[in-house]
C-alpha cells in the first residue's frame, strides 16, 4: 500500500472533531468525497506533514508522518486554494516553486512537467492571462516537479467550467500509472471518471470505501421514476427524499428513493447514478422512511 492511514483523528483547538477515527488504505488514483466540512482538506493537510493529528499514524510507502523531510520528498501537495504570481510566465512560476523547495532544475525538467499537465505551449505565457482550468493544472505542474510517488490534490475540479475540469481530469489521468493520486472533490463525475476506488467521508469518518459502481450499487432497487400531475410530485417531495425533479408541462417526473412494500404511485424501476448512491449513502437514516413490513 502506498498510503496507510491509521485511527487517524484531529480535534481542533476550537473543539471540532475534524477526523474521527480515519482509517484507509489508498494505492492508484483514489477519489476522498464527502460534503463541505467533512474533514478532507484536514486529512489531506496532515498527510502532508502541515497538520499534526492529534491521534492515530499515517505512512507513506512505508514511512510514518514524523520523518517530516523524507515524506516532503516522496509527496506533491496542491492545496485547494492556489493562486500564482500574475506577472510570472508557468514556466518561471514552476522554477519558482522549485526553488523554494531547495530544487534547482533545469529548464528540460520544468517544460517536461509542464508537457505533463498540458501547459508546455504555454510555458512563456505570463499566468495572469490564465484560465481556471490552465491554473490548476499549473498548479499541478508545480506539485509534481520533485518528482512525487504520491501526488495530493484538493478540490482541483471546483469552480471550473465543463471544459476546465476535462482538462484537468485529463492532467491527473495523464499523472496516474506507477503513482498514486489522492484527490477530493464535490463532483462525482469526475471520481467516476478518474478513479477505480474511492471514500465517503462524512462528520470526519468514513462512511464507505469501495469503486465508484458499488457506491451507485447501494440504491440499486431503491430507486423508483415516477410520473404523475405536478402538485401530486410537489406532495411527494416534502416528504420524502426526491433525488430529481424534471417538470414536462402539467406532468412531472420524479426520480424518488423507496424501501419496503408496494409504493402508493405508478413506478418504474430507475438505474441509480453514483450521485444517487452517495445521496442514499449519506440520507437514508434521516430522510428516506422505510416501509414497515
Ligand atoms: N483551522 C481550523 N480551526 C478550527 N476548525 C477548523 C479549522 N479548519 C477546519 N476546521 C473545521 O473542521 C471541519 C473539517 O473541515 P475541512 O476543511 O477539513 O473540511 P472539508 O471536507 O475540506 O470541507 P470543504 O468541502 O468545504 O473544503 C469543519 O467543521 C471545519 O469548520
Ligand atoms: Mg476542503
Amino acid at each position: 500500500m502506498s498510503l496507510e492511514i491509521k485511527n487517524l483523528t484531529h480535534v481542533y483547538r476550537n473543539g471540532v472533531r475534524a477526523l474521527d477515527d480515519v482509517t484507509l488504505e489508498i494505492n492508484g488514483t483514489f477519489g476522498l468525497v464527502g460534503p463541505n466540512g467533512a474533514g478532507k482538506t484536514t486529512l489531506m493537510r496532515i498527510l502532508a506533514t502541515l497538520l499534526r493529528p492529534t491521534a492515530g499514524t499515517a505512512r507513506i510507502h512505508g514511512v510514518p508522518l514524523d520523518r517530516v523531510m523524507e515524506i516532503r520528498g516522496m509527496l506533491g501537495y496542491l492545496p485547494q486554494n492556489v493562486d500564482f504570481y500574475p506577472t510570472l510566465s508557468a514556466l518561471e512560476t514552476v522554477e519558482y516553486f522549485a526553488l523554494l523547495s531547495h530544487l534547482t532544475p533545469r529548464r528540460d525538467k520544468l517544460l517536461q512537467v509542464l508537457e505533463q499537465v498540458g501547459l508546455a505551449e504555454a510555458a512563456d505565457r505570463r499566468v495572469g492571462g490564465f484560465s481556471g482550468g490552465m491554473k490548476r493544472r499549473l498548479g499541478l505542474a508545480v506539485a509534481l516537479v520533485h518528482d512525487p510517488r504520491v501526488v495530493i490534490v484538493d478540490e482541483p475540479t471546483s469552480g471550473l467550467d465543463p471544459e476546465g475540469r476535462l482538462e484537468v481530469r485529463r492532467a491527473l489521468g495523464a499523472l496516474g500509472g506507477d503513482r498514486t493520486v489522492l484527490l477530493s472533490t464535490h463532483i462525482l463525475p469526475d471520481v467516476e471518471t478518474t478513479c477505480s476506488r474511492m471514500a465517503v467521508l462524512h462528520k470526519g469518518k468514513i462512511r464507505f470505501t469501495g469503486s465508484p459502481a458499488e457506491l451507485a450499487a447501494r440504491a440499486k432497487g431503491r430507486l423508483l421514476k415516477v410520473r404523475l400531475p405536478r402538485e401530486a410530485i410537489e406532495k411527494i417531495e416534502r416528504e420524502r427524499a426526491v433525488v430529481s425533479i424534471r417538470y414536462d408541462g402539467e406532468q412531472a417526473v420524479a426520480r424518488v428513493f423507496w424501501e419496503g412494500g408496494e409504493p402508493p404511485w405508478p413506478h418504474a424501476p430507475a438505474e441509480p447514478s453514483l450521485e444517487d448512491g452517495y445521496f442514499y449513502l449519506l440520507h437514508r437514516e434521516e430522510r428516506i422512511p422505510a416501509e414497515r413490513s
